[in-house]
């Protein structure tokens, strides 16, 4: 039986993100130049929306650049943000094709005006798919995401629109820029680092996480599917007992 086939269909996640790393060590093992890495890293981007997409996965969100990358040498990032716009030219049929809904959170007025126009334009482009939803996560820093939603939530407390009582879990996830998408119940990370690099730290409170030495370019399907097989082994507790799950 293939890895598809094992699959069991209703257990697989609403949700998956992934922190897409490797691409740099990528092009140094091939004695390429770093952005060979980034460009060779397109194909992950489209062998896992691809594959999300078929299995009828709702959710996908891609951590493609944070905050912090912009301060990586000048080359790379406008390398990156080249990137960006080639890859949207390159993959809106494709998106199109299979129904995808883009979408994009981080401090996207950071990116080239270039770069944001284009995203802008294939965001619109794609608003009435309704399979996938594909985020990408672009000058992304989860903890300006917090800090933001905490000032707009100031605001309103200032200005007597809400009152203390009013600040739970809901309102702040109300103020984030995720607000709408269901938490990751799946994080997979490439590349064999073990960290979570400012990504999602709220909306990752309870995601199964999954870490592989694969590196980003040689992410596809199959490495997905594998990912999926393993995350259906696993016992979501949310703080109960197995025996108390057994009896739901
Ligand atoms: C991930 O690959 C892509 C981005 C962060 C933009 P890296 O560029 O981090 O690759 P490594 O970690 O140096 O191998
Ligand atoms: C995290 O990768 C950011 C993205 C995948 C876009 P990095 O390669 O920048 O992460 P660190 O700095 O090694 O943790
Ligand atoms: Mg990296």
């Amino acid at each position: 039986m293939s890895l598809k086939e094992q699959l069991i269909k209703d257990k697989l996640p609403t949700h998956v993100a992934i922190i897409m790393d490797g691409n740099g060590r990528w092009a140094k093992q091939k004695g390429n130049l770093r952005i060979f890495g980034h460009k060779s890293g397109v194909n992950g981007v489209r062998e896992s929306s691809e594959a999300c997409a078929e299995l009828g996965i709702k959710y996908l969100t891609l951590f493609a650049f944070s905050t912090e990358n912009w301060n990586r040498p000048k080359i790379e990032v406008n390398a990156l943000m080249e990137l960006l716009i080639a890859t949207i030219n390159s993959e809106i049929n494709t998106l199109l094709k299979n129904n995808i809904r883009l979408n994009a959170i981080g401090r996207l007025e950071d990116l080239p005006a270039k770069a944001n126009l284009k995203l802008a334009e294939a965001l619109d482009k794609t608003k009435h798919n309704d399979g996938l939803t594909l985020t990408l996560a672009l000058s992304y820093s989860s903890k300006v995401e917090i800090i933001e939603a905490i000032k707009a939530i100031g605001e309103q407390l200032k200005e007597n629109k809400i009152q203390v009582t009013d600040i739970n879990e809901t309102l702040l996830e109300n103020h984030l820029t995720t607000r709408g998408i269901p938490d990751p119940d799946l994080l997979i990370r490439t590349s064999g680092e073990q960290r979570i690099s400012n990504f999602l730290l709220w909306q990752l409170a309870y995601a199964e996480l999954y870490f592989t030495n694969v590196l980003w370019p040689d992410f596809n399907k199959e490495e997905l599917y594998k990912a999926l097989l393993d995350y259906q082994t696993r016992e979501r507790r949310f703080g109960l007992t197995s025996e108390q799950l057994e009896k739901k």
